[in-house]
């Protein structure tokens, strides 16, 4: 017996199919059915849906393009993973396998480097807030200290007392460079206070300044604010070491690099704006090479990019549950992940593929995650082909921050999985009610008897 098909309301719809007009042609939907070469359908009945898939040569490609483009520039070059962005074990790993240093800003952070091997000298702590046993954990270990704050100064200075010795640090600084600025973290360099700041700990005895730190903002596809930066941190730099005698083991121009997503209030897709890793290393380079030293004695130079490492490899798979007819005619399709699973979307302008040939008419949509809540709109206008019930809609280039960020809320997260050289490997599991509900207790007062 044939399956009986689901019901829809018949509407009527203004077609354009295949009409070339002033515009050019309508956009052809180009199903994206494979990821590896692997099928949607048979990810998904594998390892259910939703599904992040990471493509592990595809992260080892992002690695290797932007280490060939800065270490060409400049030789003394360090990346070091922004592991906030994500920091899977596996993804870690893998980055670490290519040569990677951990950037982590939390002591939880840390721990994750420190599982994964990394010996204490390769880790870089950031942050505004370390707790003190965390700070001496990362003294003892020898790693990179960025201090972004006078309290944290006096922590490091009674540390200083405590372990008996000098402590290197670096110092995290700012500058008035993007619109609004980023003056939340470190000392700012037009004010005055990361000098008053340097002077301050080389005055103290107890610490010694051997590097400086700045992060200008994050997706920031403007080369020239690196310009700036690189050439704000050669002027201080200058100005420091003959003022205060200071010389640099390193600087650190942070991370920030865009990745192939569209803003969702950007002008033009990131196709055409999204720098080159390229375009970034020669921004910043050649300006850093004209720093107070001689070529020998260059810092070494670190690097800390999130997104533009960890979006692009990973996809997020999703199947459409349910569609409907809103008021005003429009399309709306919900899907089995929310925004609770792609918190980004608040920034970008996520394209949504689907996974099987549609046809060529597609239709203005509202896009709706599953979640019951009204503001777990997923795009809210969206040129979608047909769809039914079952069907896959993929979503590419969602690495960064989703996971990391992820919630669990109202579902269980799902699971990720790595393909490398056409072998699939879960790299988390999917969540399920014991993991969420561990640590939780019903007191026997508040139990149905
Ligand atoms: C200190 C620091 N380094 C690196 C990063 C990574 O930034 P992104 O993911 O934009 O490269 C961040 C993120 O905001 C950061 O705060």
């Amino acid at each position: 017996m044939s399956e009986k098909k689901s019901y829809l309301k018949p509407t009527i719809v203004r077609h354009s199919v295949g009409v070339t007009n002033k515009f050019g042609r309508p956009p052809i939907t180009v199903p994206q059915d494979r990821i590896e070469g692997l099928t949607i359908g048979e990810l998904t009945n594998l390892h259910g849906s939703p599904l992040y898939v990471l493509s592990v040569e595809q992260l080892r490609n992002q690695y290797r393009d932007m280490d060939r483009a800065f270490k060409t520039r400049y030789p003394r070059t360090q990346i070091a993973y922004s592991y906030k962005t994500n920091y899977l074990k596996s993804v870690c790993s893998i980055l670490h396998q290519e040569g990677a240093w951990a950037e982590v800003v939390s002591g939880f952070e840390y721990d994750i480097a420190r599982d994964l091997k990394i010996p204490g000298e390769k880790i870089i702590f950031n942050g505004p807030y370390k707790s003190h046993e965390d700070l001496i954990r990362a003294f003892n270990n020898d790693s990179m200290i960025n201090v972004d704050n006078y309290d944290e100064i006096q922590v490091c200075e009674d540390i200083s007392v405590e372990l008996g010795r000098k402590l290197s640090i670096g110092v995290r600084i700012n500058m008035d460079l993007n619109n609004p600025p980023w003056h939340k973290f470190g000392f700012n360099v037009e004010a005055g206070h990361a000098f008053d700041a340097v002077k301050r700990i080389q005055a103290g005895g107890k610490l010694e300044v051997v590097g400086l730190h700045i992060h200008t903002g994050t997706y920031v596809d403007d080369v020239n604010i690196y310009s700036m930066a690189a050439q704000g941190l050669v002027n201080f730099y200058t100005y420091i070491k003959n003022q205060l005698g200071v010389t640099l083991k390193y600087w650190d121009i942070g991370g920030g690099y865009a990745s192939h997503n569209t803003l969702n209030w950007a002008w033009q897709s990131s196709e055409y704006t999204c720098p080159t890793f390229d375009q970034y290393a020669e921004a910043i380079c050649p300006i850093l090479m004209n720093g107070p030293f001689q070529g020998n004695e260059a810092p070494q130079l670190f690097l800390e990019p999130g997104r533009a490492l960890v979006d692009e490899p990973f996809t997020l798979i999703t199947t459409v549950v349910a569609q409907k007819r809103l008021p005003g005619g429009k399309r709306g399709i919900v899907v089995d992940a929310g925004m609770n699973v792609l918190s980004s979307v608040q920034w970008y302008n996520y394209s949504f593929q689907t996974a099987q040939d549609s046809g060529l008419t597609t239709e203005e949509t509202v896009l709706y995650g599953g979640l019951c809540m009204n503001i777990d709109v997923l795009r809210p206008s969206i040129s979608l082909p047909p769809v039914r019930r079952g069907d896959h809609l993929v979503i590419p280039h969602v690495g960064a921050y989703n996971i990391s960020q992820s919630w669990q809320f109202i579902y269980l997260r799902p699971a990720i999985i790595a393909i490398d050289k056409g072998n699939i490997h879960v790299i988390r599991e999917k969540e399920n009610r014991e993991y969420v509900q561990q640590g939780e207790y019903v007191p026997d007062e508040f139990s149905i008897s």
